[in-house]
């Protein structure tokens, strides 16, 4: 089984980047194949609407989108861990998923099919929001990965919230009872 984490929060050390990491090392630990993406170290240019994949079957810049290509084409298990801004996700990650409009022209335009359009693998969804828990705390940032799974022909297994992160502290405990609610050791 091989794993690709993506953590998509700008911040150092912040809870998306902790349990991305938390989760990277019980894999590593069990000799489990995994990688751990960074957002914030990752160098992707934001999509400029150009047309160029409609036309020539790739992108024209050369980046770190690479890089999740690859990871998210391989494997078979793939954590998508990211805060809520402003109801949506971080614009860091939004250029990521913007990047994804390849997919879109690949399948619908070129007839051809992608990597992971015949691989399908599963993912499970983490959110965090600062706010104390409200009925559409998520929708919108679940509204927008739904469409990026589509793209990348992934489908949500699982989605875990956890809102009021700015009145918690990042703590070792918080980290294992994050473990335990997301069933860390039984997957
Ligand atoms: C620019 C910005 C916008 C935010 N917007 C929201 C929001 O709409 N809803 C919410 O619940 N929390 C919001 N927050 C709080 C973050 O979701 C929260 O601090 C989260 O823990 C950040 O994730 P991280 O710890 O992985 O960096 C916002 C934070 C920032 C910096």
């Amino acid at each position: 089984m091989k794993i690709t984490i993506l953590s998509a929060s700008p911040r150092n050390n912040g809870f998306s980047f902790e349990s991305a990491n938390y989760i990277h090392s019980y894999f590593k630990k069990n000799n489990i194949d995994s990688i751990l993406l960074d957002i914030k170290n990752l160098n992707i240019h934001p999509c400029d609407g150009c047309g160029f994949c409609h036309f020539h079957k790739k992108c024209k810049f050369q980046d770190d989108f690479a890089l999740f290509f690859d990871a998210i084409n391989s494997c078979d298990l793939f954590f998508c861990i990211t805060p809520v801004y402003f109801s949506g996700p971080p614009s860091q990650f939004k250029k990521l998923i913007d990047r994804c409009q390849i997919f879109w022209e690949l399948k619908y335009t070129h007839n051809t099919k992608p990597f992971c359009l015949n691989h399908n693998p599963k993912s499970i969804v983490i959110l965090y929001g600062g706010a104390s828990h409200h009925d559409f705390q998520f929708k919108s940032t679940l509204d927008i990965i739904d469409i990026f799974y589509k793209s990348i022909n992934t489908t949500i297994d699982k989605t875990f919230t956890f809102p009021n992160t700015d009145n918690i502290e990042l703590s070792n405990e918080f980290l294992e009872q994050f473990a335990q609610t997301i069933n860390l050791h039984s997957l």
